[in-house]
C-alpha cells in the first residue's frame, strides 16, 4: 500500500491541538503535521463506520494515544473485544489477538491494518505438534499461551497471558500440565508454583535478546535503578529483576513508582512501552535499553486509515476451529474475571 500524504490544514490543527495536548511529552511538535491529518481522518471514520481501536501496549505512541479507545495487555484486549457493542473492531497489536478478538465476539467485523503482523511464538507450534504432545503425554492438561494461533488453541484446553499464567495453572489442581510455547514463561510459571511444566522450545524473538549482565552494567551505573521485566525474558533476566508482570502489570507498577519523589526505572521489554508509559507518568526517568518487535511495528496511522476506509484485512476462523479455540479462550476468561 502505498502512503498518501495528506495535508495539515488549519482546521485539522485547530481539531486535533486538543489531541496533541496528551501527548507533547512523548511526540515531538515538529512530528504533529504528519501525524494530525491520519489522526482527524481515522477518528471521523471510527465513528462512522461504529469502529472501535484497541491498540496493544507496544503499540507506537502516535496510535497509543491519539487514535486507540481501549489500550492495554493481551488480557485486557481479549476482555475489552469481548465486550464491545462497536460493529467493528480494528486491532492495533498482532494477528493472534485479533483472532483472539474474533473468537470472543464472533458477529464482529475483526480488522487489522496489516496482516503480515506475526509473532515468533504463535509460529513456533502447530496443531499437530500439539496432538502429538498429548499423545505423548496423555490424560495431562494443555495449558497454551494466547501467543498462538486460533489453530493451536483448538488443540488446548485452556489459554492463559503473562497476566493470569500463574493463577490458571494454579487454578486447574494438575499435578502437571504442558504448558506451551513459551520456554521461558513456563521456566517462569514452573518457579512460582509446585505444579510439574512440561514446556515447548519457543521463544520471543524480541525478549529472547535481554540478558542478566546487561541489567548488572545498568546497575553499575546506578545501583537505585529498578528493573521490570516481561516473563517473557530468559530466567538470568527475571532473576536480576525487581519486578516481572506483564505489560499492563508493569503500567501499573511504575503508576505505583511514580507516587516516589525520583524513580529511575530500567524496562526490559519492546521499545515503545516505555514511550506510552513515559506518557502517562512524566516524572518517572526511564533507561531504554530497547528492542524493537517488528511485527507490531508493521502498523502506522496511514494503515490504520486504510484498514478503516477499505474494511481490510478481515481476520476470519473457521467455524470447526474456531468453535473449540473460543471453549479455550472463554475458559481462560472465566479466570480472569476480577479484573474486568
Ligand atoms: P502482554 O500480554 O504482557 O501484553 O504480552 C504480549 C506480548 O506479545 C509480549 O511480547
Ligand atoms: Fe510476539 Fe515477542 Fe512481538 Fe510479543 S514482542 S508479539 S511475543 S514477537
Amino acid at each position: 500500500m502505498g502512503v498518501i500524504e495528506l495535508p495539515y490544514t488549519s482546521d485539522i490543527a485547530a481539531e486535533t491541538d486538543p489531541i496533541f495536548a496528551r501527548v507533547e511529552n512523548v511526540i515531538p511538535r515538529v512530528e504533529w503535521p504528519i501525524h494530525a491529518p491520519y489522526v482527524a481522518a481515522i477518528n471521523r471514520l471510527k465513528a462512522e463506520r461504529n469502529a472501535v481501536i484497541l491498540a496493544h501496549n507496544y503499540q507506537v505512541p502516535e496510535i497509543f494515544y491519539t487514535v486507540a479507545d481501549i489500550v492495554g495487555d493481551s488480557l485486557a484486549l481479549a476482555i475489552q473485544a469481548a465486550k464491545t457493542d462497536a460493529d467493528v473492531i480494528v486491532l492495533c497489536g498482532v494477528h493472534f489477538m485479533a483472532e483472539t478478538a474474533k473468537l470472543v465476539n464472533p458477529s464482529k467485523i475483526v480488522l487489522v491494518p496489516d496482516l503480515k503482523a506475526g509473532c515468533s511464538l504463535a509460529a513456533s507450534i502447530t496443531a499437530a505438534d500439539v496432538r502429538l504432545l498429548r499423545e505423548k503425554y496423555p490424560g495431562t492438561p494443555v495449558v497454551t499461551y494466547v501467543n498462538t494461533s486460533a489453530e493451536v488453541k483448538a488443540e488446548s484446553d485452556v489459554c492463559v497471558t503473562s497476566g493470569n499464567a500463574v493463577q490458571i495453572v494454579e487454578a486447574l489442581h494438575a499435578p502437571r500440565v504442558i504448558f506451551l510455547p513459551d520456554e521461558y514463561l513456563a521456566k517462569y510459571v514452573a518457579s512460582k508454583t509446585n505444579v510439574e511444566i512440561i514446556a515447548w522450545k519457543g521463544h520471543c524473538e524480541v525478549h529472547e535478546r535481554f540478558t542478566g549482565n546487561e541489567i548488572r552494567r545498568f546497575r553499575e551505573g546506578d545501583p537505585s535503578l529498578i528493573v521490570l521485566a516481561h516473563p517473557e525474558c530468559p530466567p538470568d533476566v527475571l532473576a536480576e529483576a525487581d519486578f516481572v508482570g506483564s505489560t499492563q502489570g508493569m503500567t501499573e507498577y511504575v503508576g505505583e513508582l511514580a507516587q516516589q519523589a525520583r524513580a529511575r526505572v530500567l524496562l526490559m521489554t519492546e521499545c515503545s512501552m516505555a514511550d506510552n508509559v513515559s506518557g502517562r507518568y512524566p516524572n518517572v526517568e526511564f533507561v531504554r535499553p530497547c528492542n524493537l518487535c517488528p511485527h507490531m511495528k508493521r502498523n502506522t496511522l496511514p494503515k490504520v486509515l486504510h484498514s478503516l476506509e477499505a474494511m481490510e484485512y478481515e481476520v476470519t476462523v473457521p467455524p470447526d476451529v474456531a468453535e473449540r479455540a473460543r471453549r479455550a479462550v472463554d475458559r481462560m476468561l472465566s479466570y480472569s474475571r476480577p479484573r474486568d
